[in-house]
C-alpha cells in the first residue's frame, strides 16, 4: 500500500484517487498500466498529469470515468472518490449522472467524441437534455451560447453543420463546448491539443486557460509536454511506468524538481523562442509493464542511479510544502 501523503491536507478534495491499480491481461501476461496511484484534485484546482507515452495517464483518466475495456483491463485495487462517492463500486445509474454532467472529458481526437451523422446542434442539445430538464428550444439557445463561449464564429449557422464540415480545431472547440454543457465540476482533458496543428494547439490551449479563469471548474489536464503545464496548472503530478513519481506545485517544480525523471522532462522544454519542442529526448525507454524491475523503475535511465536504487520498493515520500517524490535521493544531480 502507498503512504497517504494527502492525509491531513486542508479541505476534502473533489476527486480523491487512492491506491488505484488498473491492470491489463493480454495473452496471459499482466501489464501493470496503473499500479498504486494516489491523486487529488481540489475544487477549482488545475492539476497537470504528465509523463511519457505509455506511463498510464490515459488509463488513470479512463479508470476515473469507469471506461476501462474489460477484458482486457480491470481495476484490481484502490478507490476513486468524487466527493465521497466511490466510482469504482458505483451503480450504472450513479455513473450516468457523473459522466458528462459532474465530470466531463475532452480527448485527443475530437472525432472519437462526435457523431458523424448528427449536426453539431443536435449533439449539444442531446448532451444538455440528458442531464437537464430543458425544452429543445431552450437547449438550442444554450448550445449557441456554448459555441460562443468557445469562440466559434457564426454559432447559429454552425449548429446546423456536421462534424466533417469543420476544421480539426473547430471540432475540438465543439467537443469542449459539449464538455461544458452541464457545468461540470471536473473537466478531464486528455492531450486535447496533440492531434492538432501547432498553431491551432496554441489557440486551444489559450481557450483552456481562459475557460478555467472564467468558469473556475477543476481541471485534470493530461499531457506529455511539461511546457503546457506551466501555463495552465496549479499543481503537477508526474507519472512513470504506472506510478506517480513526483507531485508538486507548478511554481516549485520548474525551479527545483525533486525526481530525476521530472528534471529530465523539464530539461526537454526549450526556453521561450528556441523553436519546436523535442519530445522524448531522455535516452532509453520506459520498462515493459509486464516485467517491471525490482527497485526504481527509472533506474536504467537515471543519471544519478546507485546500487540501492535497484532493490525493494521505492516509496513516494512527502518532502513538505505539498511536494512528494518516489526517489531515494531526491534532488540529486549528476
Ligand atoms: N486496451 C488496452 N489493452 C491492453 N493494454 C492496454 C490497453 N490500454 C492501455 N494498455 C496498457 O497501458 C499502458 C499505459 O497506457 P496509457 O495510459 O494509454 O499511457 P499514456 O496515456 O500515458 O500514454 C500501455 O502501455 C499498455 O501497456
Ligand atoms: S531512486 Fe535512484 S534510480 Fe530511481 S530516480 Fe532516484 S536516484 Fe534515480
Ligand atoms: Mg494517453
Amino acid at each position: 500500500m502507498t503512504t497517504d501523503i494527502h492525509a491531513g491536507r486542508a479541505g476534502d478534495p473533489l476527486l480523491a484517487v487512492r491506491g488505484l491499480a488498473t491492470h491489463f491481461t493480454v495473452e496471459g501476461e499482466v501489464f501493470r498500466a496503473v499500479d498504486g496511484v494516489d491523486l487529488d484534485v481540489a475544487r477549482g484546482e488545475a492539476v497537470g498529469l504528465v509523463g511519457e507515452s505509455g506511463s498510464g495517464k490515459t488509463v488513470t483518466a479512463m479508470s476515473v470515468l469507469q471506461l476501462i475495456p474489460d477484458p482486457p483491463g480491470r481495476i484490481v485495487d484502490g478507490s476513486i472518490e468524487l466527493e465521497g462517492t466511490d466510482l469504482v463500486t458505483a451503480s450504472d445509474l450513479v455513473l450516468r449522472d457523473v459522466r458528462g454532467n459532474r465530470v466531463a472529458c475532452v480527448f485527443q481526437d475530437p472525432l472519437t467524441t462526435l457523431n458523424p451523422v448528427l449536426s453539431i446542434g443536435e449533439q449539444i442539445v442531446e448532451m444538455i437534455r440528458r442531464h437537464q430538464d430543458l425544452s429543445r428550444k431552450a437547449a438550442r439557445g444554450r448550445a449557441r451560447e456554448l459555441l460562443e463561449a468557445v469562440h466559434i464564429p457564426k454559432p447559429e449557422r454552425r449548429l446546423d453543420e456536421f462534424p466533417h464540415e469543420l476544421s480539426g480545431g473547430m471540432r475540438q472547440r465543439v467537443v469542449i463546448a459539449m464538455a461544458l454543457a452541464n457545468d461540470p465540476e471536473l473537466l478531464i482533458a486528455d492531450e486535447p491539443t496533440t492531434a492538432l496543428d501547432v498553431t491551432v494547439q496554441a489557440e486551444i490551449l489559450d481557450l483552456f486557460i481562459e475557460l478555467r479563469e472564467r468558469l473556475g471548474m477543476a481541471l485534470l489536464f493530461i499531457t506529455h509536454d511539461f511546457g503546457v503545464i506551466s501555463e495552465l496548472c496549479d499543481r503537477v503530478v508526474v507519472m512513470y511506468a504506472g506510478k506517480v513519481v513526483e507531485e508538486a506545485p507548478v511554481d516549485r517544480v520548474f525551479e527545483d524538481p525533486r525526481h530525476p525523471y521530472t528534471r529530465r522532462l523539464i530539461d526537454c522544454v526549450p526556453a521561450l523562442g528556441q523553436g519546436a519542442r523535442e519530445l522524448e529526448v531522455i535516452p532509453g525507454l520506459p520498462p515493459a509493464l509486464n516485467r517491471l524491475p525490482d527497485g526504481c523503475a527509472f533506474a536504467p535511465r537515471c543519471d544519478v542511479v546507485e546500487e540501492a536504487c535497484r532493490r525493494g520498493e521505492i516509496a513516494l515520500r512527502p518532502l513538505g510544502d505539498g511536494i512528494a517524490a518516489r526517489c531515494i535521493k531526491p534532488g540529486a544531480r549528476p
